[in-house]
């Protein structure tokens, strides 16, 4: 792989208090759609805002499209769509994306020509010339997106680029997107809608607690993980759930009292049929048995629940004494 990111053990402590990235790898391959996703306060804002060199790491080893992070020639090449951006209020859509167009270096005719080529691309063509000031969130968002795409970037960085969209904006972003991506840039994204970057991300992070927990392709992630489900008619008690175990024995099996759904982690049909028969014997109606693989919910619950203390926002606190870089 190719990597436009390369990380390895970045690390930021806020003002001496927040350990709010303690080791971060990373690797983001040419081309590719990579998500990262966290809970609150997990570190994904701060560390693209180490990327983007808005702040600066207290350690950090690595390269972003062949420049050692910190190097700010190589934001020529990259578009950035900051968490809690506020572009200028007083100007229209097409003003603000010249206007960025032109501190990124982008000749005057090329500016205006792609200020509406993008005001398209992000269907916001007929608010053009309505000032920001008078935008929803959402068409705020679109904006801020075109607004990353104005230097013609080879990688796009959007920090939760779907915050305050409706359901067909998100559906809009999720095309720009592989349109991105189909154009041979490399996006990466955070988001904490995890079922929108399960339909087009090609790999992904969960970062907990300023720690990278997992990294890889959806498929790598839920190895092992897939199986059969089996639906039942209605709830299933304990000794149901048992006495489809013990059909089974050496298949590794889950289900809860007062659920109706049972889990088995085997990819062999033939072996979930003794629990089958288990299940039937005691009249318990099969609604369906299908194949099941954890979604990306199910993998950044358990990576969160691995490490609880990841779930509290400011959970980085730094023990007392512990010395760190200022911000
Ligand atoms: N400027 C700052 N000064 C001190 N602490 C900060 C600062 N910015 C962020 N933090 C802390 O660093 C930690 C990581 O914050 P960050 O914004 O990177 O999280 P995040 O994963 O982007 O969260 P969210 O999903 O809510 O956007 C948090 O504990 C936060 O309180
Ligand atoms: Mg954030």
């Amino acid at each position: 792989m190719s990597a436009v990111i390369d990380v390895q053990g970045v690390e930021k402590m806020y003002r001496r208090k927040v350990h709010a990235l303690r080791g971060v790898d990373l690797q983001v391959g040419a081309g590719e759609i990579f998500g990262l996703l966290g809970p609150n306060g997990a570190g994904k804002s701060t560390l693209v805002k180490v990327l983007m060199t808005v702040i600066s790491a207290t350690k950090c080893k690595g390269t972003m499209l062949g420049k050692k992070i910190g190097d700010k020639s190589a934001l020529t090449q990259v578009g950035y769509l900051p968490e809690h951006h506020n572009f200028p209020k007083y100007l229209t859509s097409r003003q603000v994306l010249r206007h960025f167009g032109a501190m990124s270096g982008v000749d005057r005719k090329t500016r205006n020509t792609r200020a509406d080529e993008l005001l398209e691309v992000v269907d916001m063509t007929d608010s053009a010339s309505h000032k920001l000031g008078t935008y929803s969130k959402g068409m705020r968002q679109r904006i801020g997106i075109a607004q990353a795409l104005m230097n013609d970037p080879k990688l796009v960085v959007l920090d939760e680029p779907t915050d305050g969209v409706d359901p067909i904006g998100r559906k809009d972003i999720r095309e720009i997107l592989l349109r991105l991506k189909g154009e041979g840039r490399t996006v990466f994204l955070n988001s904490h809608l995890l079922s929108e970057l399960e339909m087009v991300c090609d790999r992904v992070a969960i970062m907990v607690h300023g720690l990278m927990r997992q990294q890889g392709t959806i498929d790598e992630l839920t190895q092992g993980r897939s199986g059969f489900r089996i639906k039942t008619g209605s709830a299933i008690d304990e000794q149901t759930i048992d006495a489809s175990k013990a059909a089974v024995p050496g298949v590794e099996c889950a289900g809860r009292p007062g659920e109706n759904t049972i889990v088995f982690k085997t990819n062999d049909a033939q072996a979930v049929q003794p629990a089958i028969d288990a299940l039937r014997a005691r009249s318990v109606v099969i609604e369906s048995l299908g194949a099941h693989r954890p979604s990306l919910e199910d993998l950044f619950i358990k990576a969160v629940n691995e490490h609880p203390d990841g779930a509290r926002p400011g959970a980085q606190k730094a023990k007392k004494g512990k010395r760190g870089a200022r911000s």
